[in-house]
């Protein structure tokens, strides 16, 4: 899909739809919007969608009145959801070149910016093993506003990358394990990376061994899939000043059995998700290396398939990780904080001065916060506050869940430094426990998206399946460092 800034007036912009948001309370007449909201045919409620033919005087040949619901509710994150739930509309209606009228108090840079991405996250479809040739595409979106126009050209570029980005990760994420390994997942961010110019590493298992990664080497063992560990590295032109360097560490389980601690069969299938941490990070690098952040920032992606092979390391297994510490492994399942136990660390020798990881670490993220919020957990909290503000600047709800040391409690082990679970309860927050273990004095943040990486229903803006969060943010973190 292309997308691009139209500064003529709005009546003029020739496109197979115009869409135009409408508010509850504005109830702006223009388009011929005047006499549908008379006759309580559009009330203009959030994502309210009314398609028009041919309206007068406007040279689109359809206008679609978009609901945006209370004028001062609408943010750039409702106009992504607008701009996403209306282009999947058009799509479905054969509908290939599509503009969006902003109007003179949205004409802003953050505004364009969330449409065009809204636009493009909502026309993903994880259809690529779909075979039927009627796909239907959207060729053309504009953003279109005649007053104003400040940065908007460049905002739309932002926008376009930012959400191609995303897109790919959702690519990534949505990959079957048959198709996507470790050396698959490595092969990809190579590929990225070349693409992009940036400096990639994949270390292989011998490599691993060789830095003391008995964690991460123990969860690969039970696999014939060789275990990965992807390093992507971005470089500002000019060093920042005071030093900083961002490590940006992603689960990259690229499939979950449980191990010997096996999965029931049901559900079982979504586990190809697991490696979402890690495809975020991926997509995050791919955004980064062409908007260009003041300061360094390096991913690192553990990737390693969880299978309860004949080799597979078994409940009450005593591994060493990369810091020298020993970790007792009640529970083959709780393989995503060993791969980022040694992440976290290599990170830390690396040099990073602060840490984000994001993961589908816990099932019982999803039954503190449903859906709906990533958790999130720090071990300071400046970092906290400068992840929540990106996280809010985006529109990606996160929620900040406790992180005291009373909870290691829950960790002892009678024969190790400490076990890989915890009792039965509060275990986002008892996996979060283990990865700061591992952060040390670094100061970091654990993002647990189990809840909220996977739609299971899609929305009137997204498609169902990979959602790409944490993305977004992460590279909001890094542009907005200072
Ligand atoms: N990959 C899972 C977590 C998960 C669950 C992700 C549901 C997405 C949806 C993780 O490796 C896991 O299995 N965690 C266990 C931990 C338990 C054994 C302490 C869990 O949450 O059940
Ligand atoms: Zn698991
Ligand atoms: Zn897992």
């Amino acid at each position: 899909m292309q997308s691009t800034f139209d500064a003529r007036p709005l009546e003029q912009v020739e496109a197979g739809a115009l869409i135009v948001p409408v508010f509850e309370d504005k109830k702006d007449p223009r388009f011929g919007a005047g006499d549908l909201f008379e006759a309580g045919e559009i009330t203009g409620k959030p994502l309210e969608l009314t398609l028009l033919h041919g309206a007068p005087g406007v040279a689109a040949r359809r206008v679609l009145f978009a609901g945006a619901g209370k004028v001062d509710k609408f943010d750039p994150a409702e106009m992504r959801k607008l701009a996403g739930a209306a282009v999947r509309h058009l799509k479905s209606k054969s509908v290939k070149r599509i503009a969006l009228a902003l109007d003179a108090d949205r004409a802003t840079p953050e505004y364009a910016c969330a449409a065009v991405e809204g636009a493009i996250l909502g026309d993903y479809e994880p259809d690529r093993y779909k075979t039927a040739d009627d796909k239907k595409t959207v060729e053309a979106f504009a953003v279109a506003a005649a007053a104003g126009g400040q940065g908007l050209a460049e905002a739309v570029t932002r926008g376009r990358i930012l959400a191609e980005a995303q897109n790919f990760t959702r690519g990534l994420v949505n990959e079957p394990a048959n198709r996507l390994t470790p050396l698959n997942v490595a092969e990809a961010a190579r590929q990225m990376a070349s693409e992009y110019h940036l400096p990639c590493e994949v270390l292989d298992g011998a490599q691993m061994a060789a830095l003391g990664m008995g964690a991460l080497l123990g969860v690969s063992q039970g696999s014939a899939e060789p275990p990965a560990f992807i390093v992507i590295r971005y470089q500002p032109a000019q060093a920042a000043s005071p030093a900083v360097h961002l490590g940006l560490v992603g689960k990259g389980v690229t499939f979950d059995t449980g191990g010997i601690s096996i999965k029931p069969a049901d559900g079982m299938e979504k586990m190809k998700y697991d490696m979402a941490g890690g495809a975020s990070m991926i997509g995050a690098m791919r955004a980064i290396a062409q908007l260009k952040p003041a300061i360094p920032v390096t991913a690192f992606i553990p990737c390693v398939e969880n299978m309860p092979g004949s080799r597979a390391q078994r409940p009450g297994d005593i591994v060493t990780a990369m810091s020298g510490k020993t970790i007792e492994v009640i529970n083959t399942d709780a393989e995503g904080r060993l791969i980022l136990a040694d992440a976290l660390a290599y990170a830390r020798k690396l040099g990073c001065t602060h840490l984000v990881d994001a993961a589908t670490l816990t099932g019982a993220v999803v039954v503190a916060l449903g859906h709906l919020n990533v958790g999130l957990f720090a071990n300071e909290d400046a970092m906290r506050d400068r992840v929540l503000r990106a996280a809010k600047a985006e529109g990606e709800r996160m929620w900040a869940l406790p992180l005291e040391d009373d909870y290691k409690e829950y960790l002892k082990s009678a024969f190790a430094d400490l076990a890989n679970v915890g009792g039965r309860w509060g275990g986002a927050i008892t996996a979060a426990i283990f990865l700061k273990e591992f952060a040390e004095d670094t100061p970091w943040v654990h993002l647990d998206i189990a809840g909220t990486a996977w739609l299971d229903d899609a929305k009137p803006y997204l498609a169902k399946g990979p959602s790409g969060v944490s993305m977004r943010t992460l590279v909001r973190l890094a542009m907005d460092w200072q």
